[in-house]
């Protein structure tokens, strides 16, 4: 059995009522025969989701959020739960995103945390992983893609649940593509740690790639054995860049 394809975006601090029309174009680009056979996603900023999950009612397209703190509700100033999001009839967050890990200082136990406030809202939690440049450049990136699976996923994990996104650091908004060896070295021993943790599972997870996607690039990068689909960040803005990439799969 085949692994079904994720195609998703991530807008990060990016997006206002003006980029409305832009998550709409998305949304009725994305169709059949194509969406028959792929899921896409896209995050948007949290003011948005409300507006975006209505935009996108006659859509394939699903819409989710790009963090959620790990407790139901309480004071957490400027945070918001994943049942909020599930409230807003989002159906993904991304949770352990690089900039979040290193911008806001999450463990790898808080990322595993919101994982599983997501899961306990119905939600699909990505949760995402990958070595800094200085971690390859010395030998460690297996070693930290284990530490970051065995660290942030959580044990009721299933293919329905859960989504790895193997991004590394040095090639996220820089241009800077890993090689196809690299990208199947990664995907391959993530792969099978996910097996040897949750079997079955564990070999049906999606794991994705992230990290400086586009139009040009995505084909050969879902050439690559155990890419189940991609993370894109700025390539996920506009339509015509989102839609490129979907045309890809
Ligand atoms: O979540 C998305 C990634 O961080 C990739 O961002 O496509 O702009 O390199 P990028």
């Amino acid at each position: 059995k085949t692994i079904r394809p994720l195609l998703a975006g991530n807008w990060k601090m990016n997006g206002t009522r003006a980029s409305l029309d832009q998550i709409k174009a998305i949304a009725d680009g994305v169709k059949a025969p194509l969406s028959e056979k792929i899921d896409t996603l896209l995050c948007p900023p949290a003011t948005l989701l409300y507006v975006a999950t209505a935009l996108c009612d006659d859509s394939p397209l699903a819409i989710g959020a790009q963090d959620c703190h790990q407790q139901v509700s309480g004071a957490h100033t400027g945070d918001i739960s994943a049942e909020m999001i599930a409230d807003c009839f989002g159906t993904h967050v991304i949770v352990g995103h690089s900039e979040r890990r290193r911008n806001h200082a999450e463990s790898d136990m808080l990322v595993r945390a919101k994982a599983q406030a997501a899961h306990d809202a119905g939600l699909i939690a990505i949760v995402c992983i990958g070595e800094t440049a200085y971690e390859r450049n010395s030998g460690q990136t297996l070693e930290v893609l284990k530490r970051e699976l065995v660290g942030s996923i959580p044990d009721d994990s299933t293919a329905q649940t859960t989504v790895i996104a193997y991004e590394p650091v040095w090639a996220i908004g820089t241009g800077v593509v890993p090689t196809q060896e690299n990208v199947e070295e990664a995907h391959a021993f993530i792969r099978a740690e996910l097996i040897e943790r949750f079997g079955k599972e564990g070999a049906n997870m999606r794991i994705l790639y992230g990290g400086s996607v586009s139009g040009a690039n995505a084909r050969d990068l879902l050439d690559v054995p155990h890419v189940n689909g991609v993370l894109v960040g700025g390539q996920s803005l506009k339509a015509v860049d989102f839609l490129a990439i979907y045309a890809a799969f």
